[in-house]
Order: structure tokens, then sequence, then C-alpha cells
């Protein structure tokens, strides 16, 4: 509903001179900053180390609680989420789907002084299927897994590959592209500098990905075909999968410029 942009502030990603504006004004009436680091709805368009410093430096300043949302980047980027791997820490954050593999579970956690204001008669939580045991032992699986094994190395190494494999093909046609985001949550935008906030994305062409995943997509390479998801590796995915892309990327690349070609 509109009313509800009556109690947010939105600010471009990337923009710190915007966000010190807006706590500089506001700062004194806004309870938390949301933000997710690396935008895993927005083709894994990133926030740089260096504005994600400056708005812990601004929310520490302005009593306001930072909240990472990790539901993507949490036990996928590094063990530790987008908070290791770039070095600054929330106040709030949250995980989902790589801590439960597939298995329906979601959780959040936090300061110790915030954590411990959920209690009866303090902060209401709960939930129908909340702390269920099933997906509470795939988890505990799965975290298992990611801690004792290369899993997330092996998701990013392998990610990294595929992008120089499909890089070297879009080099060969003469396509201008970037790859955003960490290789185990990739995204690909066909612009020649890397995009920086989701206006770029909005402002973006995104006709060629989309006829060129639709395409994939029919000769069984599932990527999304919605430009503005990720290309998520699983640690399921081997070499014969990574030839198998690369081939196919390569022959429905060839196929969709042949189309735009003669539509011209
Ligand atoms: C980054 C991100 N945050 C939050 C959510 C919402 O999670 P939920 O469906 O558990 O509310 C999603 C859902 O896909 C997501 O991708």
């Amino acid at each position: 509903p509109d009313v509800l942009g009556d109690y947010v502030h939105h600010v471009p990603l990337n923009d710190l001179e915007a966000l010190e504006l807006t706590m500089r004004e506001h700062g004194h009436e806004i309870g938390a900053m949301l933000i997710e680091p690396i935008l895993g709805n927005a083709g894994s368009i990133t926030a740089s180390v260096e504005y994600l410093k400056g708005a812990r430096a601004l929310c520490d300043e302005h009593r306001v609680v930072l909240i990472f949302d990790e539901v993507k980047t949490g036990f996928r980027v590094a063990r530790g989420g987008v908070q290791e791997l770039m070095g600054v820490e929330a106040d709030l954050c949250t995980f989902a789907k790589a801590m439960g593999n597939g298995y329906p579970i979601s959780a959040f956690a936090g300061r110790e002084e915030i954590m411990r204001l959920i209690r009866p008669g303090g902060v209401a939580q709960g939930g129908t299927s909340a702390a269920h045991p099933v997906p509470l032992a795939a988890a505990e699986k799965t975290l298992e897994i990611l801690d004792e094994t290369d899993a997330l190395e092996r998701i990013a190494d392998y990610g990294t590959r595929m992008q120089e494999g499909m890089a070297q093909i879009l080099s060969r046609k003469g396509i201008d592209h970037v790859f955003t985001g960490h290789p185990s949550m990739g995204g690909l935008f066909f612009l020649d500098e890397v995009p920086t906030n989701y206006r770029d994305w909005a402002d973006s062409d995104y006709t060629l990905y989309n006829e060129l995943a639709l395409e994939l997509n029919d000769m069984g390479i599932l990527c999304e075909p919605d430009s503005r998801e990720p290309w998520f590796i699983s640690a399921a995915h081997d070499e014969s999968c990574m030839t198998e892309t690369l081939e196919k990327f390569e022959t429905a690349l060839a196929i969709v410029l042949d189309r735009q070609a003669t539509k011209a």
C-alpha cells in the first residue's frame, strides 16, 4: 500500500552521500536500516565494502539498527556470509535458503542485547512451523557439511571458471558483458560497466539475456529466465555440468544472435 511509503526512506545502493543526508535529516526517527549487500533479486549488484563501512558508521552515529538480509548470501558466499566476505558486521541478520539446502527453514540472529528483547512480555516471535524438527535436522546436517568440507570453496571456484568460459564465448562475439556479485551467485549483464544499484538494472537492456536464458532452458540448462536472478551454483555441479553448460551457452548465444540478425 502507498501508505507504507510514509514510513520508509529509499536510498540508492552505493550512494553514501544520499545515505548520509537521509541519516542527518531523519536519523532521530529511523529505527533500522535494512540492506541486502549482494542484491539476490537484482542480478547480484553489490554494495562496495566502502559503502557498507560507511553505512555501519552512520548507523552507529545515529543509533540505527543495521540489518543485513542474508537470505541468499548466508552460508553461501562464505561460512560467515556477506559479513565475513566484506568484513562488516550487522546488528541483526536473516538467513534461509542455503542453510536448509532445500528444506523450508529461516532464521535470524543478532547482537545479544537485541536478541534478548525477544521473550514473553517483550518482543513476540512465533509461527506455525517455527523450529520444526525436520528442517532443523536438515539445517544441522547442512551446516556440518559446509563447516567440514570445501563445498563453499568449490562452488566459488566453479562459478569463477564458468564465468571465465562464458566471458571467452561472449568476447569472441564482441558482446560487452560484466559479471556481478560473488561467483557462487553471479549476475550477468550485457553492459560495458559494472552496475552499482537497482536503477542500473532497471535501465539496462536485458532483451538479449531474456532470450538467451529461455533458449538455455529449452536445452536443459536451468538458469533463471528472469535477468534479476543470479546464477546459483550448487555443490552438485561437476565438470560434466561445466562442459555441457558452456557448450550450450555458446550454441544458444549463436541461435539468439542469428534470430536477432534475421529480425533486424
Ligand atoms: C533476499 C531475500 N530476502 C527475503 C526473502 C523472503 O523470504 P521469505 O519467503 O522467507 O519471506 C527472499 C525470498 O526469496 C529473498 O530472496
